[in-house]
């Protein structure tokens, strides 16, 4: 059995710096012809001039493949209006990303509280320029699997009703309550989904041991949680689509006393996704969910190259180079059912 659909986009996609990036971004350039890029480098990118220079080094690295990365600012305290009409007028910055001040992996330079950001997202607001979000609150006493739901009540919600036209993309969402507000909310509020959220629930970090290869941020969450995602992604809702979230680490940082959060998922994607749509019966939808919405969110083109998959067994490697160490893909050893044939021009 065999599958084309028009080339994909990565609508979160992490692909960190220098030696590093240039091991892992070939897998990126091998099945989406573009992807937005998380700022979240030490230091952050926060301004255009240094995401013109991050995506010249992504652009040399990816090698004439085609791929094009797509860029975004990280949100600081020190972010200002006058770059965010920069980033709007610019035609490789696409969004704003929001980290909430010790949320994930290299939030530090993120904000605490949104008060301060007013003026910077009431300028987004005016030029549309979308937020992409990293919705969970930090408050050490709000248990870590409450993060994202609370966020969705207590953040998110008051702020999609205060910037009335910001366009607003919730990255990897992870809940039934995130699932739903998205559905109901005004128009141009949306949410990436990655395959692990779709795959696994949080016995996976569990299972005859601690699983550190299951750890991401938002942390997984119970099988009914799951179950929302799947009926979400499948559902042929626009608002919901493809952001993988794939996050190379090296198997050190991962496989210690104080583990990294994120699961590197880039080299498998498209058949980890064509895994759950098919599950669900719905394989049709993959294309919208993969090719389509997204780039109709970001008012960019579809892609006119496609992609092939065909129904063929192939077994993950163990590992993948990560500048001079390994990381631990998603899925590493197991064998998996659709495999990539080609993306074209
Ligand atoms: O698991 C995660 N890893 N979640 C994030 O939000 C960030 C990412 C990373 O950069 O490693
Ligand atoms: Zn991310």
């Amino acid at each position: 059995m065999h599958l084309s659909l028009t080339a994909p986009d990565d609508w979160h996609l992490h692909l960190r710096d220098g030696a590093r990036m240039r091991s892992v971004v070939a897998h990126s350039a091998t099945l989406f012809r573009r992807a937005l890029i998380m700022p979240n480098l030490v230091p952050p990118v926060e301004t255009v001039a240094q995401a013109h220079a991050y995506r010249e080094r992504i652009l040399a690295a990816a090698g004439g493949s085609g791929f094009e990365p797509l860029m975004t600012l990280y949100l600081t305290p020190r972010t200002t209006p006058a770059e965010v009409r920069r980033a709007a007028a610019d035609p490789h910055v696409l969004a704003i990303k929001l980290y909430p001040a010790g949320a994930t992996t290299n939030s530090d330079a993120g904000v605490r509280g949104l008060e301060g950001s007013f003026e910077v997202l009431e300028t987004m607001a005016e030029l549309g320029l979308p937020l992409c979000i990293h919705g969970e609150v930090t408050d050490p006493n709000v248990d870590v699997f409450d993060r994202e739901a609370r966020f969705v009540s207590d953040v998110l919600a008051p702020l999609v009703e205060r910037f009335a036209s910001l366009p607003i993309v919730l990255e990897h969402i992870t809940t039934a309550e995130a699932a739903s507000f998205v559905r109901a909310a005004r128009a141009g509020v949306a949410a990436t989904i990655t395959a692990h959220h779709l795959l696994y629930n949080r016995n996976a970090l569990f299972r005859g041991g601690l699983r550190p290869d299951y750890y991401c941020l938002p942390v997984l969450k119970r099988e009914s949680h799951r179950r929302a995602l799947v009926t979400a992604a499948t559902s042929g809702d626009p608002r919901f689509f493809l952001g993988t979230d794939s996050a190379p680490h090296p198997r050190s940082g991962k496989h210690a006393a104080c583990g990294c959060a994120g699961i590197y998922t880039a080299h498998a994607a498209l058949p980890l996704y064509a895994q759950v749509f098919e599950s669900a019966g719905a394989l049709h939808r993959l294309e919208p969910f993969a090719s389509h919405f997204g780039a109709d969110f970001y008012r960019v083109p579809r892609n006119t190259a496609r992609l092939e998959l065909r129904r063929e067994s192939w077994q993950v490697p163990g590992e993948y180079e990560l500048g001079d160490e390994v990381l631990t893909p998603l899925c590493a050893g197991e064998t998996l059912g659709w495999k990539v044939v080609g993306l074209g021009q």
